[in-house]
């Protein structure tokens, strides 16, 4: 159900439930600061109740209001990146939710970088919390109508177009040690690459297991609750290919065995022809940023043919692409 901007911003003052688009995917929205609003979201997705939520915030004027801490390198990586596709843990004071924080003494914060949504903010007034609209570990949506195929037509959907980066913000995590030293971590690879952070925020001193003078490694272990291997997936079993001619070798195999097969390929203009057989492929593009907004598109397209069996090319293991990796391989994981 498609609802205009004002009806959305009343919803989510009620405490109800709505979809909303951002840069990266879209997100299922409550007030973070109301818990029954914010009890509705893993109600809606199946989630666990362990697996803390990011607030997306108007501007970085509200960080304070969420964190104990709001260090000089955390200020400079806000700054460089928002609003955009990266989202900032940090210590949260005590009167955030633990709903929203999933148990965790950290809260995650971004603002998103689409203008419906930062006027959204700023005329419900609201911070929200909003992980992807879509059922726990299922495809993440990018249109309004991934979000009602996945969720059902009675999901009120702020329809903000398909969403331009096309999977999840990067998330960084920034603590201070025991000898008040600051670090940062990156916990999820995104389209904001882990090269722009180290340019802004110079290189992750802590290394796990390795500390530079010799001292113990006291910091925690990096921590990334919600982070499931199986997540981002689509229902067809997936296998995943390094090679595209080995991949092509089991296309073969398959339609020889009379399974329905498709493939998710990179970078190739021409459609492979299988013989006799008909084969559904879709080429992402070979630039990751354009792959990146075509990925779930293209994995729901994909999907929707029931297939018995989607083949889906990797690609190449370098630091460009390490995002688009992340997510088809957690899609492949079974
Ligand atoms: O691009 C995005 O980030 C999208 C859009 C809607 O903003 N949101 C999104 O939310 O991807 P979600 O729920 O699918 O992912 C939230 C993830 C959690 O699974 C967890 O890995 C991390 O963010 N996270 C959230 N709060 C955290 C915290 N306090 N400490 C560590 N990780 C946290
Ligand atoms: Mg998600």
């Amino acid at each position: 159900m498609r609802i205009s901007l004002d009806e959305a911003a009343a919803r989510l003052k009620q405490g109800e439930v709505v979809a909303i688009p951002t840069e990266t995917v879209y997100g299922l929205a409550a007030d973070a600061s109301n818990d029954s609003a914010l009890q509705q979201i893993f109600t809606i997705k199946q989630r666990p109740a362990d697996h803390p939520l990011i607030v997306h915030i108007r501007d970085i004027n509200q960080v304070q209001h969420w964190v104990t801490a709001f260090p000089e390198l955390a200020v400079k990586l806000a700054e460089a990146f928002w609003p955009g596709a990266f989202t900032l843990v940090l210590p949260a004071q005590h009167h955030v939710s633990r709903v929203v924080r999933g148990g965790e003494s950290t809260i995650a914060l971004r603002v998103p970088n689409h203008p419906l949504t930062l006027e959204l903010l700023k005329l419900s007034g609201l911070s929200v919390a909003a992980p992807s609209a879509n059922l726990f570990t299922q495809l993440s949506p990018t249109t309004a109508d991934h979000v009602e195929a996945g969720l059902g037509n009675a999901i009120p959907v702020l329809d903000g177009g398909a969403c331009r980066v096309g999977i999840e913000s990067t998330i960084v995590h920034v603590f201070t040690d025991e000898r008040n030293e600051v670090h940062w971590q990156l916990l999820r690879p995104g389209m904001i690459s882990e090269a722009a952070v180290t340019r802004v925020a110079g290189k992750p001193q802590h290394q796990r297991g390795i500390v530079a003078d010799n001292r113990p490694d006291l910091t925690p272990a990096p921590k990334v609750p919600g982070q499931h291997a199986l997540h981002y997936s689509p229902r067809t079993p997936l296998r995943l290919f390094e090679d595209q001619a080995e991949l092509m070798r089991e296309a073969t195999v398959c339609m020889q065995q009379t399974f329905k097969c498709a493939a998710l390929l990179i970078d190739t203009e021409i459609t492979p022809s299988l013989g006799l057989y008909t084969f559904r492929c879709i080429a992402l593009s070979g630039q990751p940023e354009q792959a990146a907004e075509q990925l779930y598109g293209a994995l729901h397209q994909l999907d929707d043919l029931k297939c018995d069996r989607l083949l889906v090319a990797l690609p190449p293991d370098t630091p460009e692409w390490a995002a688009v990796r992340d997510r088809l391989s957690r899609a492949g994981h079974r």
